[in-house]
């Protein structure tokens, strides 16, 4: 089963705050203290996330591990940002994008991390593949036909391996904050900056709008016995 825009509001935010946040650390430093918001992706009403009817624990476990994902990456790349600029910000997604997830992964018994489509991923160990892969190959096809990738849903709780409870993907819009990094024209510090990290990188080129990659997240059965 799939279900897309179905009552999780707040796991949409915090997905996008997530997804964005190298952008938001880019264009946060005007006024840091502000929370940063995802920029075009239209927030849904602040009521939506309070009517539903009973609590779903493996969904609120996806979107506690999502909101947290994305506050600590959020605030490292800020940091980056005010001390080292886009060189820095290079860094902090190489180094704590992947530690943070780790980091996450293990306080809240879940699996996460974010993907791109193969030929147009920077980290080889992000190309998706498996389920995620069918996922985002849906996802492109929807925002090929004009559908918003900040908008690509996916939430699957039927016909899943023995010990996983929930299966979400989440996708990520190119945004103008990307494009120092992910665009068709990457500055040559911050290109050099990538490619010492990822010779192999195929993640520039997008324009805004494009779909980016996704977050995913997998719940399993048992919190303590299903992280083999
Ligand atoms: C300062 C440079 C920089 C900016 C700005 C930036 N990224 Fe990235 N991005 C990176 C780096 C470096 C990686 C590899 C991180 C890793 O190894 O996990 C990455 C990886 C990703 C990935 C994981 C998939 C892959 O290809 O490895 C996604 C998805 C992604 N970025 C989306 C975005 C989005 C969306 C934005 C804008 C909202 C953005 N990035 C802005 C540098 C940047």
């Amino acid at each position: 089963m799939t279900v897309r825009g179905f009552g999780f509001a707040a796991l949409a935010v915090g997905i996008t705050l997530a997804a964005t946040a190298c952008t938001s650390a880019t264009q946060g430093g005007a006024n840091p203290a502000r929370p940063l918001q995802a920029q075009g992706a239209p927030l849904p009403p602040p009521s939506s996330a309070s009517t539903t009817p009973s609590p779903d624990p493996a969904l609120e476990r996806a979107k506690t591990a999502a909101v947290e994902f994305s506050g600590r990456l959020r605030g490292k790349l800020q940091a980056a940002m005010q001390q080292g600029g886009p060189t820095a910000a290079v860094e902090v997604c190489h180094a704590q994008a992947p530690a943070i997830a780790e980091t996450v992964m293990a306080k809240h018994g879940v699996r996460m991390g974010r993907v791109a489509l193969p030929g147009r991923h920077r980290n080889p160990a992000q190309e998706a593949g498996d389920w995620q892969l069918a996922t985002l190959e849906a996802f492109q096809q929807a925002v090929d036909g004009g559908a918003l990738a900040s908008e690509q849903v996916s939430m699957v709780r039927d016909g899943l391996p023995d010990g996983v409870a929930l299966r979400m993907m989440r996708g990520i819009a190119t945004e103008p904050g990307c494009l120092a990094c992910h665009g068709k024209d990457v500055a040559t510090p911050i290109r050099n900056a990538i490619l010492a990290r990822y010779p192999d990188d195929q993640a520039t080129g997008f324009d805004v709008g494009d779909l980016r990659g996704a977050l995913w997240v997998e719940v399993p059965e048992d919190p303590t016995g299903g992280m083999q």
